[in-house]
């Protein structure tokens, strides 16, 4: 007896930082993800996966009795990006457990059960990925109890994701927000209004792509983009892009470019050992 469940990456089109203080974020589901097995085995419960660490044992340990599982991992996301593998791991792993239990879940069940997991990585995160991740598509989120989300259309482009190769991290960059919040709140106020501006604009690439650079400043400007980051965005500004930003914490991770045609983007990062790939929203059902 085996149970299977699948979770897909994110990436997030704007709002990250100020969707932790209560604005609204929009984040697309992506066309890659990681999938768990899950199957019984005498003794201890043992974990196989390309990026074991205790983290993501302790996390799997929330949903997989300590005893008899055998857990196996497989991803194509990049880890600790901001793509959402985390939160895609703690999605695969609900949908894999209720797999073997026989039981049909819906999505909101879905994100009822993996947010504990994701909270076990990130302490108290704003719940953006896990829920795009479950529900797929292009999604307007608000955090609260409960949080609030609604559909929106995809953008209409493919879309360049810039690897700058560094860790992002998540826990160091919210708190660096936090501590000069007073400071930094009419940046994330004009992001959380930029978000709102977006949603209406999401099939028009030439009016998002410009708001997708605003944000990328304004994150800037709260401290956590890197060099790196910047320097992709510029690049992807010089191949074309209508629009580049940092996409998720910060501090490392990827820049997301919305893209005419890809190849020449594609081709000058290939150039500079830059890890770069297409990705398309995915869409449930
Ligand atoms: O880089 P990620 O996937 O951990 O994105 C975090 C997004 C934040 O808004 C910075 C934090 C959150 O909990 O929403």
């Amino acid at each position: 007896m085996t149970g299977r469940g699948e979770g897909h990456g994110k990436l997030i089109l704007c709002g990250e930082h100020a969707v932790v203080y209560g604005h609204p974020a929009i984040a697309i589901a992506v066309d890659r993800t990681t999938r768990v097995t899950l199957s019984r085995r005498d003794g201890a419960t043992e974990v196989r996966s390309p990026h074991v660490d205790d983290r993501v044992r302790d996390a799997l340990c929330t949903v997989v009795p300590e005893q008899g599982f055998a857990v196996e991992v497989e991803t194509d996301l990049p880890v600790r990006r901001g793509m959402g593998s985390s939160a895609a791991l703690a999605v695969a792993v609900v949908r894999a457990r209720a797999d073997l239990a026989g039981e049909t879940i819906a999505a909101d069940e879905v994100v009822h059960r993996a947010m504990p997991i994701e909270r076990s990585f990130h302490g108290s995160p704003s719940g953006v990925d896990v829920a795009v991740s479950a529900h797929g598509g292009c999604l307007w989120f608000k955090r609260g109890d409960p949080a609030v989300h609604r559909s929106l259309p995809s953008p209409a482009l493919p879309i360049v994701v810039l690897d700058s190769g560094e860790d992002r991290e998540t826990a160091r960059m919210v708190q660096r927000v936090a501590e000069r919040r007073a400071d930094h709140a009419p940046a994330l106020d004009a992001i959380g209004a930029l978000v709102e501006r977006a949603s209406a604009c999401l099939d028009d690439p030439e009016t998002l792509g410009p708001l997708l650079l605003e944000n990328h400043a304004l994150l800037r400007s709260i401290g956590v983009s890197t060099g790196r980051l910047d320097a992709m965005v510029s690049l992807a500004m010089e191949h074309g892009a209508h629009g580049a930003k940092l996409a998720g914490a910060g501090g490392g991770g990827v820049v997301m470019a919305l893209i005419e045609d890809p190849e020449s983007l594609l081709a000058a990062a290939r150039a500079r050992n830059i890890h770069a790939f297409t990705c398309s929203v995915w869409h449930a059902g």
